[in-house]
């Protein structure tokens, strides 16, 4: 029979013995929306709001606005704090929590790209349930109640007003924060941390540099393709890859090109950016992970490099593999037979279009680098969910061509 027949057995294809899917955030999307911030998040049960941005968007005029829209639903804004750095880190959400605790607030706010929406998660679980920002690390590991065996224990009411599109962090359970002292970069998923509400306005991603709109889109574009052929891949997943990868090829490049013109294009990257996340991610993320931690590459421009390398290797590894990717090759009308060089080759040229580097050296990682980097991917999360088994020397080699 031929490879990829209907009648074949297929891992990643057929019905699986397990899987789950959650999604429990209220999703509003649209214009105007955020002077109705404080109206929307007094239905999730918040009243004194404490808002966590960063000083780049606290600049914009946008926090004033957002503070405005509270008020304006008669809340009140317990606080803002604007110290999220662009690579936020475990201390940052440590001090986050206990400026939050300090103004007696009752929710959190997020206003920011994935690092201050990753804070926002991290702190509020701190100021709920105490301890520090390290001590949550772990997959479904926060507190539950009957000793552990119930329902999870939710955290204050948080809502997210992304202005990257994105992480996709506004409507996932998971956050990722750098451990200086480690200088690792852990990662935080359960139930809980889906915030309440995630409040979509192209409003948001006005001012946005077109970098920063290159690189999240090119993150949001690797969840997508990743959450696709992850072996954590899920029907009810498909669907939102699939059709965030025909929203990001309609829209990224007038997002990024046209900016400020083209609301709608930002508006449906932000969309877009929303159905792409999962967390059944693969060896793109393993890979750029430690970039980050390491050399401060920026996660969204480590994926955009990483990703057709991660490509080509993953659809030489089995038919099956290659039969995903080919789904994917059919959205950007790529049908060659070797599917993983011509997606890869695609997937290169829209990033350089996108005026982002295109290997590692350019962005400051240097080649005696990479046994660290190594590590750091082989101990990531998400290198048990990559479709192909990956040894050191496979991402050793992946590193160097992506260098
Ligand atoms: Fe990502």
């Amino acid at each position: 029979m031929e490879a990829g027949s209907a009648l074949d057995p297929m891992p990643l294809r057929g019905f699986k013995d397990f899987y789950q899917y959650a999604g429990s955030t209220r999703v509003i999307s649209g214009r105007d929306l955020l002077s109705s911030t404080g109206f929307e998040f007094q239905k999730e049960g918040a009243r004194r709001v404490f808002v966590v941005t960063d000083e780049v968007v606290r600049g914009t005029g946008l926090v004033e606005r957002v503070e405005a829209g509270i008020a304006d639903g008669g809340l009140e804004v317990a606080g803002v704090f604007d110290q999220v750095p662009q690579d936020s880190s475990t201390h940052v959400c440590d001090e986050c929590a206990a400026a939050a605790k300090e103004a007696g607030a009752d929710s959190f706010m997020a206003v920011g790209g994935g690092s201050v929406m990753d804070t926002a998660k991290v702190a509020d679980a701190v100021f709920t349930h105490g301890g520090d920002a390290r001590e949550q690390e772990g997959f479904f590991l926060m507190p539950r109640e009957d000793d552990g065996m119930g329902r999870p224990i939710d955290i204050a009411p948080l809502a997210c007003i992304p202005t990257t599109a994105g992480t996709g962090s506004e409507v996932s359970m998971a956050a990722v924060i750098k451990d200086p002292d480690e200088k690792v970069k852990i990662e935080i998923a359960d139930f809980p941390l889906f915030p309440r509400l995630a409040i979509l306005d192209p409003e948001t991603t006005r001012t946005l540099p077109a970098k920063v709109a290159a690189a999240t889109g090119m993150d949001a574009m690797t969840h997508a393709i990743e959450g696709y052929v992850s072996v954590d891949w899920s029907a009810h997943q498909d669907a939102r890859s699939l059709h965030a990868l025909r929203m990001i090829r309609d829209n990224i490049e007038r997002a990024v090109q046209r900016g400020e013109e083209d609301e709608e294009a930002r508006g449906n990257m932000l969309i877009a950016a929303n159905l792409a996340i999962t967390i059944a991610l693969g060896s793109v993320h393993a890979m750029s992970h430690p970039c980050g931690a390491q050399f401060g590459v920026p996660h969204g421009v480590a994926n955009a490099i990483n990703l057709p390398h991660v490509i080509r290797h993953n659809a030489a590894g089995s038919d099956d593999i290659a039969d995903r990717y080919r789904d994917i090759g059919e959205i950007f009308d790529v049908a060659e037979p070797e599917i993983g060089d011509a997606l890869a080759a695609y997937v290169t040229s829209l990033v350089d279009r996108l005026g982002l580097p295109t290997r590692l050296s350019q962005v400051g990682v240097p080649e005696e680098g990479i046994p660290a980097l190594v590590e750091g991917a082989m101990g990531d999360g998400t290198t048990l969910l990559n479709p192909r088994e990956m040894e050191e020397e496979d991402y050793a080699e992946l590193y160097r061509a992506a260098l």
